[in-house]
Order: structure tokens, then sequence, then C-alpha cells
């Protein structure tokens, strides 16, 4: 059982959370902690297409039903994005125009989210964007924001827990000018990293427990839904894109011989100049991108780390790298990798107090309108936690961490983000850049991402709205009406 927890003072959560690690344990292959690290890592197929005649970069995905054997011999249902876990990782520049056919075959309504994505609220793939079952969902829109890691999964009201961590979700990887001086051959020294906690029964199934305060947590750790994985590493750094698709565990992340590496970006884009880090911490939904370097020959192991948060995963194996007897050399690290100013904090203040599972004492509700912000405003958002530990994702956002509880935040968490771990009890402000595509009647949404909480309602939604309209705005949403393209 990986569940540690450390803050005593909180002892209601801390005696759900000995609960559920008492029935939590059925693994017939409980790894324990360690791995023997006998599969090689699954990379996702990348979808890098030429843009067409009329400059358009076209994608298709398939939302459908699979079967996977995370255990040898042993499949267990899951779904999948054009294949049965997980799906590809999409590619694309700044200033491409994307155009995506998201087809649902799962049987049952759903969306697709792009997590990280810039584009107008229409195209956002949250909880008003249903695709029905059989119908085909024709997002597009250009992208016009810094080189980042972002991600895609669904998000259906109330049920984006069970959809991302049956397999639905994946990477998509915007380029720019600024990122070329790093590694950036895919699935070479290039490589996602998709970790995700799950129960897997001993037949081989996911065990789909969404009980308890913080929902699922599971026992073994996949990367890109590999069991046990390890992976051949043929450069002398590799940049892997770290990305935390779990629905609840906080990872820490370092290396087993505890060798320093670098953070070079953030979830949404780089930072100044590489950050030299041993660990870090990575909550549902962020993204880091690192730099490890290697000698030939060697194998370390990615392990994650027990750290004082109430849902850290604890101390177990996640990868190991095994670098080849001849390295090809890779270029060396960049001092600065970008000079695009950090979102700065503007004037206007907004407070979200975190209860259990609300923000500001109200759950989500989809026909309200929670706040109205003007196009391009740039505001300080405070995060209030009177609860236990939770996150926080604002769509169309980028943000900058200004202090926990005062303090600032360890540099490697200061670069552009649009997620952000709230410790329990903790006050989280950060100056936020929000977008320019006005949608009085469509809204966006901000929320925990620990998707038990998100699905428990700790979400709410805002429009942005052209300057000096925010009063005339209606406060209520439509619910239906968008996105049931065929
Ligand atoms: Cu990653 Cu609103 O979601
Ligand atoms: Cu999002
Ligand atoms: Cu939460």
């Amino acid at each position: 059982m990986i569940v540690t927890m450390r803050r005593r003072s909180f002892l209601t959560v801390t005696g759900l959370l000995a609960a559920a690690a008492l029935t939590g344990c059925g693994g017939a292959e409980g790894n324990a902690g360690t791995l023997a690290f006998r599969n090689p890592l699954r990379v996702p197929p990348l979808l890098d297409p030429a843009p067409g005649p009329d400059g358009v970069r076209r994608f298709a995905l398939e939302l459908r039903r699979g079967r996977t054997e995370f255990l040898p011999g042993k499949p267990a249902a899951t779904w999948g994005v054009n294949g049965d876990y997980l799906g590809p990782t999409l590619r694309a520049r700044r200033g491409d125009r994307v155009a995506v056919a998201v087809t649902n075959t799962l049987g049952e309504p759903t969306t697709l989210h792009w997590h990280g994505m810039r584009l107008p609220a229409k195209m956002d793939g949250g909880p008003h964007q249903t695709i029905q079952p059989g119908a085909t969902w024709r997002p597009e829109w250009t992208v016009e924001q810094p080189a980042a890691t972002t991600w895609y999964h669904p998000h259906p009201h109330g049920l984006t827990a069970r959809h991302v961590y049956r397999g639905l979700a994946g990477m998509f990887l915007l380029d720019d000018d600024h990122d070329t001086a790093l590694p950036r051959t895919y699935g070479v020294d290039d490589v996602p990293l998709i970790i995700q906690d799950k129960k897997i029964a001993a037949d081989g199934s996911l065990d789909e427990d969404f009980g308890g305060t913080f929902g699922m947590l599971g026992d073994q750790v996949l990367v890109n839904g590999t069991y046990d994985p390890h992976l051949r590493v043929t450069t002398t750094r590799v940049r892997f894109r770290v990305l935390n698709a779990s629905n609840a565990h906080v990872f820490h992340l370092g290396f087993a011989d505890d060798r320093a590496y670098h953070v070079v970006a953030t979830d949404a884009g780089l930072v100044d100049r590489p950050v030299p880090v041993r660990r870090i911490r990575v909550s549902p939904g962020e993204r880091f991108e690192i730099v490890v370097g290697f000698r030939p020959g060697e194998r370390v192991v990615l392990k994650g780390f027990g750290g004082d948060d109430e849902i850290d995963s604890g101390d177990y194996d996640i990868l190991e790298l095994r670098a080849a007897t001849r390295l090809t050399p890779s270029a060396g690290l960049p001092g600065t990798l970008t000079d695009l100013a950090p979102p700065a904090a503007g004037g206007r203040v907004r407070t979200f107090r975190l209860g259990g599972s609300n923000v500001n004492h109200q759950n989500m509700d989809m026909t309200r309108v929670d706040e109205v912000v003007p196009a391009g405003a740039h505001e300080v958002w405070e995060l209030d936690n009177v609860t236990f530990d939770h996150n926080f994702h604002i769509h169309e956002a980028r943000f900058r961490v200004l202090d926990v509880d005062g303090r600032p935040p360890e540099e490697y968490q200061r670069g552009p983000k649009d997620t952000v771990f709230v410790p329990g009890h903790a006050l989280v402000r950060v100056a936020v850049e929000f977008g320019r595509y006005v949608d009085p009647a469509t809204p966006y949404m901000y929320h925990c991402h620990i998707l038990r909480h998100e699905d428990n309602g700790m979400m709410g939604q805002y429009v942005i709205v052209e300057p000096g309209t925010e009063d005339s705005v209606p406060r209520s949403a439509p619910t239906t009406g968008h996105g049931h393209g065929h």
C-alpha cells in the first residue's frame, strides 16, 4: 500500500485513509514498492500530421472500449483513444491551425477536454461539450500559446474519475522556436511519462474503488499504461515530459541514487532557465518537463518518495532507465530557455474557499456562472484551503504561484502553470493571466483536480467577457446545445 500520512492533525482523514488502506491491498501482485522492471515502457504513438492544403493539421481520435493486459495473460476491460488504453501523443507548433474529429464509440456520453490548451470555450471540451454515443465532435482552433506539454482527458460532470481511470488520457505537445535547444526526438530523447496509480485485482481487472475522502488511491503505479516498466536510454540527456494523470495521488519524484536533474518546463511552458532539483512534487493534472543526464551502461530507477502530504504515494519504484554502453552525445542544456514574461499580478483579488468538496460553500451547478472575468485580465486568486489536501486548476489561463502561506514557492514551482497543489489548511496565492476568447454564454471551469472532489462538485464556472460588460452578463449558463456535432 502506498498511502502515507504524515500530518497527524487530520484525524478524520487519517482514519478514513487507514480504513481504505486495509481494504485496498487486494492486488495479487502488489509491488509493495519494489519492481523487477520486466516490461519495456510503452511509448504512445505520435500523431504529427502534415498540414492539409488549407493549412490545417487534422487529427482523428476515437474514444473506445478495449482490453489491456497490465498483468500478462490477465486482460482487463479498459478504455482508450485509438487503442485499448490511453491515447496517442498529438503534436503541433505555435501558429498552427488544428482540427480534431473526436468520435465517441463508448456507448455512453463523455467529453474530451484539452487541459492546458488555450482556446475558445466552445472548443474546451468541458462538461458542456457533451459528445453523445456515436457522435463526432469537431473542435478547431489556432495554437497561439508558447511551447508546452498539454494533455487531454474526459470531463463529463460527475464521471471524470471513472472515465480517466479506465484509460482516457493522452498528451498534446506544443512546440515553438524557444524549445528547439532541448532534446526533441519523440520516443528517443523526448519521452512522455504518464504516471498513474491503479488497483489491479488478482484476475488482472482494474478495481474501481472511487470511495473515501480522496477517491481512488491505487497500490500499483503504471507509466504510459505499462506495468513494471523499464526504458532503454541511448543519449546522454533525455527530456521526460512528466504528467501525473492519477485520480488523486501526489508524487514526489526523484532517482534512487538521488542524482540532480533539471526542470525545464512547468504546466504552461518553459521556465526562464533550467532549475536543478533532486525531487519534484507532482499533483494530479500537473506537468513538469525534466532533463536527466545518463552515463554509459548505468541503470537508475525513477522513484516516488514519501513526502509530508496527506495523499502522498509513499516510497516505491516507478521506472528503470537502462543506459546503452554507448550513448549519443546530447547538446548541452541552454543557460536561458525563454525570455517570455511570466504572468504578472493584477489588481483584482478573488478569494476561493476550498471546502471538503466545494468552492466558496457551493457545489458545481452547470446552470450557474460563478465568476465573470474581463478578457485579458490579470488577477490574483487566493486559494484558501480550510480542509485537507486539494489542488486547483483553471481552464484557459496561465498563472504563477506567488506564495504558499506567505512563503515563496520552491524555485522549480515558479514557472508558468495551470494547476497547483494546495496543501491542507494552506493559503496559496496565484497571479493569473486570463485568455481573450470572449463568450459570455459558454463557461470555462476551475476546480480541484483530485477527480473525486471534482466529481463531487468542487468546481466552479467562469465566463470571459468584453471588458466593461461584466455587470450585464447573465449569471446562468445553458446546459445543452453545445458541441453535439455529428
Ligand atoms: Cu484536467 Cu478541468 O481539467
Ligand atoms: Cu483543464
Ligand atoms: Cu480536492
